[in-house]
């Protein structure tokens, strides 16, 4: 297993740059669809970015050591700090991100083996409709299990689509014998037709101790009308009986803090108006621009740091604004390919050559699978085989009771047999 390159060799940056999207005019297309299901609209693939939605979620992965952090902390209010900041950090490569994640075929699946971070993951696409990613990660000396099943509701609203990710994230710190849950808050991507795209996260995230019934709550604020609160997450942690036991405060997109509570409240005397913005999208046909109000986190004296962003390298904005994170995801590193499942996200061809910068090849690859599934279904359904997954089962989350895919293991053994041609 430990034939991948270490961090420090991985790629720090794509093939070629990025094709301009200037040029395109996806009014006329888009018009039509107001208030449908985005994954019945063909999108021009000028607005993907070259990566599979299963790989967008690894991306989950980026600050792992967030999770290491915790696995080593004996108090358990600061093990939620870290779980918290976690949870937040997973969030912040959204920052900028317009592209669309290309959709996962069924049966996909993809891994990653990161060594100096300390874990293994693998994902499968379990669901074609609705589309359904289940991953599972692992730490490689055995502090702790994070997995979940994201179901990307996309709704577009006329002037912006948003993601709501259904589904649960679990994570499991073994040592500590201790299980958190939560689920992500709504990403929405504003000015998809005109005026400048960009990103807002919105919704309260809960994550639960399900060992004692505490938990964390984090509000992800909506900007409001005068952008006061763009990018803002506050929240607390508190213990079963109510008690607040820290204040966690910041934004997704630069860093986060924790606080006493009384602290927080005595220093907190700028006051703060809350607009409840009430915008029908859909009718009015201006831009929604970002408010350009970007002061930084005001840090509250005697708050404890815990997590800051890493700068994005110089080159992202010319590369889909990736981290260096996801610069490496789609990387075919030397000695893989004899290894990697053939169904692995690295040996698609249509994400391959939008990568490389081939617009047209990747565009005709796209619709190439995507008739290629579509027959492979009509087959199915002629001698009546039901599609079975391959590593994942559906199943009963024990923690949350909701449904769930519950990885059923044996990925790493590397036993290819009978996988789907899907490419
Ligand atoms: C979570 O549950 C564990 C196990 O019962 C308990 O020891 C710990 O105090 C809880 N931690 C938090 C932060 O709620
Ligand atoms: C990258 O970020 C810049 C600055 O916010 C933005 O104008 C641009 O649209 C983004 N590009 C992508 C591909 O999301
Ligand atoms: C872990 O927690 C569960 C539920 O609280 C309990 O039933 C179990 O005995 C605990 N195991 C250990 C090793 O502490």
């Amino acid at each position: 297993e430990g034939v991948f390159c270490p961090l420090s060799s991985v790629r720090t940056s794509l093939p070629a740059p990025m094709f301009s999207r200037n040029t395109i005019s996806v009014f006329s297309i888009l018009k039509k669809c107001i208030g449908q299901e985005l994954s019945k609209i063909t999108m021009p693939i000028v607005f993907n970015e070259p990566l599979s939605f299963l790989q967008r979620i690894t991306e989950y992965m980026e600050h792992t050591y967030l999770i290491n952090r915790a696995c080593s902390l004996s108090d358990s209010t600061e093990r939620m700090q870290a779980v918290a900041a976690f949870a937040v950090s997973a969030v912040a490569s959204q920052w900028e991100r317009t592209g669309k994640p290309f959709n996962p075929l069924l049966g996909e699946t993809y891994e990653l083996i990161r060594e100096e971070q300390g874990f293994r993951l693998v994902s499968e696409q379990v669901s074609h409709h609705p589309p359904v990613s289940a991953f599972h990660a692992e730490s490689l000396v055995g502090d702790f299990v994070f997995h979940g099943s994201i179901y990307p509701k996309l709704k577009f609203w006329g002037k912006s689509v948003e993601a709501e990710p259904k589904g649960t994230i679990t994570l499991e710190l073994l040592k500590h014998n201790e299980t958190y849950t939560w689920t992500n808050p709504t990403c929405c991507v504003h000015n998809i037709i005109l005026g400048k795209l960009w990103i807002e996260q919105y919704g309260t995230v809960e994550i639960l101790n399900h060992s004692t019934g505490d938990k964390c709550v984090l509000n992800f604020k909506p900007c409001g009308m005068f952008g006061k609160e763009l990018h803002t997450v506050e929240g607390y942690i508190q213990d079963k009986s109510k008690k607040k036991l820290c204040v966690i405060y910041g934004k997704w997109t630069e860093c986060m803090w924790s606080v006493d509570p009384q602290v927080y409240e005595s220093q907190k005397n700028d006051c703060y108006l809350v607009f409840q913005e009430e915008v029908d999208r859909a009718v009015n046909d201006d831009a929604d621009d970002m408010p350009d109000v970007q002061e930084t986190v005001s840090v509250v004296p005697g708050s404890t740091l815990l997590w800051r962003i890493d700068p994005r390298p110089a080159h992202s904005s010319t590369m889909y604004n990736f981290t260096n994170f996801a610069m490496s995801l789609n990387e075919l590193e030397p000695g893989m390919e004899g290894i990697l499942a053939p169904t692995d996200c690295r040996f698609r061809p249509d994400i391959k050559a939008m990568e490389n910068g081939n617009m047209d090849e990747a565009s005709q690859e796209k619709e190439r699978l995507e008739e290629k599934q579509r027959a492979a279904r009509k087959e199915r359904a002629k001698s009546n085989q039901e599609w079975s997954t391959r590593w994942f089962q559906s199943g009963t989350n024990p923690y949350t009771g909701s449904q769930d895919w519950i990885y059923s293991g044996g990925y790493f053994n590397r036993n290819y047999r009978n996988l789907p041609d899907i490419y």
